[in-house]
């Protein structure tokens, strides 16, 4: 048996909602598992960006993430020798777009298929975000779309409501340096100033507002952030001033994706090379090499 599954990147935050907002874009992985007879499998063949950069061992997250929803559906016919897993990553690692989601996402849809599609896409994500520990790249790589999330206490595996997916361009800057996630959250306060969480809130709905109303010049404000922002720019190099580029250029919004160090603008179609252009000008300046994508929601 083969299955085959696509998964969307994604873009979290969007600058002030940190660990509630994130929204599918128009570039994927994909995954594929085999089963393989008398176990002569354990392969993992990878190809496009994580081609280098992937463990080809158990270590690989899709296999983790596999193994661990054989272990949730009680199902014990299938193990790492009993199956080759292709991966092509479309989707640029340790960039702040989502690609450890994809992979957690990637493989639970794989091992769900193998099953008899046990899951439904609530519980796939659900199990992505006790992998993930945090909501907003599995959410939207599960449903599409923008999507936010609840996740709290009484509710570890969060809520999600779906926002109408905005006719807008998304302009990424992907620097040549990786930022791992877990060391861009370990930088951040443990606790944050009130009128900085004061700031984020009406960021918040400046930002829900404009996807609900498709005003796009509220996502100026709707953009903004001062709870991990700050301290991740001191990790990326002219961060505000990139940021500041795509505004000027005529971009709506500009922000921080996911944990970084990529750098994205919401911009209109016939803005958007202009958008990317200047972006990509302020880190060539720095000597920071960057590979730029425009792309749409999915
Ligand atoms: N909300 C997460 C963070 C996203 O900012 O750490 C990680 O991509």
């Amino acid at each position: 048996m083969k299955v085959r599954m696509r998964v969307p990147a994604t873009t979290a935050n969007l600058g002030p909602g940190f660990d509630v907002f994130g929204a599918a874009l128009s570039v994927y992985n994909e995954f594929e598992a085999a089963t393989v007879e008398n176990g002569k499998g354990g392969k993992i063949v990878l190809k496009g960006e994580g081609k280098i950069a992937l463990p080809k061992s158990e270590k690989n997250l899709v296999w983790q993430a596999m193994k661990e929803t054989f272990k949730v559906l009680g199902e014990t016919k299938y193990n790492f020798k009993n199956l080759n897993i292709t991966i092509n990553t479309g989707i640029p690692l340790s960039g702040g777009l989502g690609s450890s989601a994809s992979a957690i996402v990637g493989g639970i849809a794989l091992a769900n298929a193998l099953c008899g599609l046990k899951l439904n896409k609530s519980q796939i994500t659900e199990l992505a975000v006790k992998i993930e520990g945090h909501p907003d790249n599995v959410a939207p790589a599960v449903f599409g779309g923008v999507c936010v999330c609840s996740k709290n206490d009484q509710n570890p595996h969060g809520e999600i409501l779906h926002l109408p997916v905005p006719k807008l361009k998304v302009v990424l800057c992907v620097p040549s340096f990786e930022l791992r996630t877990k060391r861009s959250r370990q930088i951040l306060p443990k606790c944050v100033n009130l009128q900085d969480v004061v700031f984020n809130t009406s960021g918040v709905a400046f930002l829900t507002a404009a996807f609900c109303t498709g005003d796009w010049t509220l996502l100026k404000k709707g953009t903004q952030d001062k709870i991990h922002q700050p301290y991740r720019g001191k990790m990326i190099p002219a961060m505000n001033e990139v940021l500041r580029a795509a505004i000027d250029a005529g971009a709506y919004g500009a922000y921080l994706s996911g944990s970084g160090p990529t750098l994205a603008a919401f911009c209109d179609a016939k803005k958007a090379e202009t958008v990317k252009k200047e972006m990509t000008k302020i880190w060539k300046k720095e000597s920071v090499a960057v590979k730029s994508y425009i792309l749409d929601f999915d």
